[in-house]
Formats: C-alpha cells, structure tokens, sequence
C-alpha cells in the first residue's frame, strides 16, 4: 500500500510508521518537527524511518496546503494516517492559536486531500480528552460528548466533526481513533510517565496533581500500534454495523473508536511502577488539580474488539520497565 502518515516524527506516528515499512509498505511521513519537545527525539525517531528505502519524508506543516497538495499528488495515497497535531493537554492553555492552526486548519487540509484522492481509508488521531467532563464510565464511543474541557479537546472534537461531514459529502470511510494516555518507548517527553522517570534519574521532586487521586487509562505503545494496523483493514462502511454498540454514523462511513487498555490505574500505582523500575524513591509535590485536567478516564474497547479480534493487554508494571529501560538506554542517565 502506499501510505501517508502526518506527524511522522512523533511518538506514534514513528511506531506506526515503523511497522508500516517493515511489512514493505510505501510511507510517506510529513512532519514540521515544532519545537514543542525536544527536537533530537524527533530527528532520531525519523532517522531510525529514514533507514528503510521504502520511507520518504516531507518537511513541512500541515497547514501549508500547497505543500501538502504537491506531497498527495505524488504519492497518490491508498491509506491516510493523520496523526500530526499540536499535542498535550497543558500547553493549549496558553497556546491555543497553535492548535487552531494545526489540529483544525491542518486536519482540515488533510480531509479534505483524502476526498480529493479518493483514499480507500482516512484514520485520524483523536483523544479520550474528547470526553471532557463526562461522567459516565467506561467512556463509549456513542456517548454524546458535547463538554470540551480544553482547547485542544476542541480542537480535535472539531477535526472529528469536520472529517464526519465530508465522509457524508463525498464517501470518504474515515475513522477517528480515540487514544488514551499512551506511553512507552520513544515516548513524548511532556506526558507524566516521562517527566516522572526523567525527575526521579535527576534527583528532582515530581509534581502529583490532585494529590495523586487520578485514574488513567494507560495505553502501551505497542498495544496501540497493533490496534491501529488491525484497524486500517477495516474501513467502515455505510450500514455494516459491526456490534449492537457501533458507533458507524447513521449518514456516512464514518465512525470513532476508542483505543486503550480498559484498566484504568491510580496514579499512585503508576508512580511505584516507575520508582520500583528504577531502584529510587520519588521525591512527590502533592498539588492541587489543574485546570482543564479529569479525575478519570476508562475506555470501552467492546468496539476495537468487534473490529479487530483484539484488545490492548501489556499490564502497566511490564510497560514502564520497558520505557525506563529505553530511558536508560536513550539518556544514560547517572
Ligand atoms: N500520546 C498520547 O497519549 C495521545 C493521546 C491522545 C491523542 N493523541 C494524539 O495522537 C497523535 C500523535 O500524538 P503523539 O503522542 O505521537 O504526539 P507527538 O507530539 O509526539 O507527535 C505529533 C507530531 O506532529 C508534528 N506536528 C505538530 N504540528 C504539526 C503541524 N502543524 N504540521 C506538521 N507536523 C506537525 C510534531 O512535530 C510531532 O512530531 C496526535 O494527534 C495526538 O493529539 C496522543
């Protein structure tokens, strides 16, 4: 297949990336590689693509529809995996220009080349933030999510709502994948599992927000990475209801499924994983909640499972020593 996949450089658009080319694949990744985190990651991740002959790699932003116009022209896409986005939950909070341009502007560059070249299959990357303040758990797919907690919640909510009305317009089978708090190797340096590993190596107190009462649906990387390659196979069709559940638009190929474990853990327990993965005791700032932030998130994977035969089932203790284990390899740290 001949395949584009936006945030390239990324934490998942380089693992799914990654899998793509080694199953022969043609990729084209894009990437603008922002200095949102550090930009060394990012050139290692694309160096590790630029490995396989069967990799190419365009520079640019996903606003700039000219680019973007001359790349799909070229590579004449069978799949598109829209994965580039203004990312991170906490920084929308006084960057929320940043996620206009990328995540709606962008996202809508890229709908809308996906109906141009007729692509047989448009994913986007969504989130469990979608959610916002909703209140009923496990979150399903079919839950009316009408409560934006942040402007980058928004912004991906619009860039589903956008990409659902041209799958009605013009055909175009599209899923939104929602993920949820996905960690691992290669990981992204502004989530908590990275800062909490990167402060206990450098001796540093960590900042535990709600005094630790958080529960988090942590998705390992590799998990999502098989969901997402069983899921390009299966691009949905108007009326072929899959499950009782399927939350396939009445009016368009179109549907939104949610990815991550279904075993939602107290953030105290993920801290022990990493401080027993590492040998050391953190040193914990107990705070108060964030703005914008949730108490709990949980998927409903009933739909993923429908679909693909499969679930995520990496138990969070063996998740971590893999990332810490990487850590160490990655920083070697003292
Ligand atoms: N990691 C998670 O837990 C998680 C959870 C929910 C949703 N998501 C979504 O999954 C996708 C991938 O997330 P990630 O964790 O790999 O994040 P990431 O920041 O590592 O990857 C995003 C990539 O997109 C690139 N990018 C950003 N803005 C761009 C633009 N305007 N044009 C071109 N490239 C641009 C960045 O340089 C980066 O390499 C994102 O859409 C994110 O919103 C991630």
């Amino acid at each position: 297949m001949n395949i584009i996949v936006t945030g390239a450089a990324g934490f998942i658009g380089s693992e799914i990336a990654l899998r793509l080319l080694r199953e022969g694949h043609s990729v084209t990744g894009i990437d603008c590689f922002t200095p949102y985190y550090d930009v060394k990651l990012k050139e290692d991740r694309a160096a590790r693509l630029a490995a396989f002959p069967n990799f190419r790699l365009a520079r640019s932003r996903v606003e700039d529809n000219e680019t973007m116009e001359r790349v799909f022209d070229r590579v004449r896409p069978d799949v598109i995996l829209h994965f580039a986005a203004q990312a991170g939950v906490r920084y929308s909070l006084d960057h929320p220009r940043e996620y206009i341009d990328a995540n709606v502007v962008g996202s809508f560059n890229i709908i809308d080349l996906a109906r141009r070249h007729k692509a047989r299959h448009l994913i986007l990357a969504s989130t469990s933030s979608a959610y916002g303040a909703n209140q009923k758990f496990p979150f399903e797919e079919r839950d009316s999510a009408p409560y934006p907690l942040t402007i980058y919640a928004a912004t991906k909510l619009a860039a589903e709502l956008i990409a659902h009305s041209h799958s009605h317009l013009y055909g175009v089978p599209t899923t939104a994948l929602r993920f949820f708090s996905v960690y691992g190797p290669w990981g992204r340096p502004d989530m908590a599992f990275f800062l909490f590993t990167d402060k206990i190596f450098k001796g540093q107190p960590i900042d535990v927000f709600n005094n630790g009462d958080l529960l988090r649906d942590f998705t390992y990387i590799d998990d999502l990475v098989e969901s997402i390659r069983r899921l390009m196979d299966v691009p949905p069709q108007q009326g072929n209801h899959m499950i009782r559940g399927d939350s396939l638009s009445p009016v368009a190929p179109y549907r939104l499924v949610n990815i991550g474990h279904a075993a939602p853990v107290r953030l105290m327990d993920y801290i022990e994983a990493i401080e027993d993965s590492i040998g050391r005791t953190a040193v914990k700032n107990m705070l108060g909640m964030q703005p914008g932030d949730v108490q709990q998130t949980y998927a409903d994977v009933r739909l993923l499972k429908a679909l693909t035969g499969y679930t995520p089932n990496t138990d969070y203790r063996e998740g971590i020593a893999k990332f810490v284990d990487w850590y160490k390899s990655y920083y070697n740290p003292a």
